[in-house]
């Protein structure tokens, strides 16, 4: 069951997610880097750079999305969920 607060867990999912995906990718470049594959290990090396990239987006908004949530949450007739 979604709480009111969903934005804000919403924004903190998508950092995890991201940082996920980075431990992921660096897990497939070390099994690259061990089968010698040095293609993959470049492809796998750039998209762990694009997701660093969207975890240090989702970190630099979190702070915002959080005190916007709590101004909006504390303003009569205007919604916080969205
Ligand atoms: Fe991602």
């Amino acid at each position: 069951m979604m709480t009111e607060d969903e934005v804000v867990k919403g924004a903190i999912s998508g950092n995890v997610f991201e940082n996920f995906e980075i431990a992921n990718y660096t897990a497939l470049i070390a099994a690259a880097e061990q089968l010698n594959d040095s293609e993959s290990v470049s492809i796998f090396t750039r998209i762990r750079e694009q997701e660093q990239a969207m975890a240090d987006w989702t970190a630099n908004h979190l702070g915002n999305v959080t005190k916007q949530f709590l101004i909006r949450s504390s303003t009569p007739g205007v919604e916080a969920k969205k």
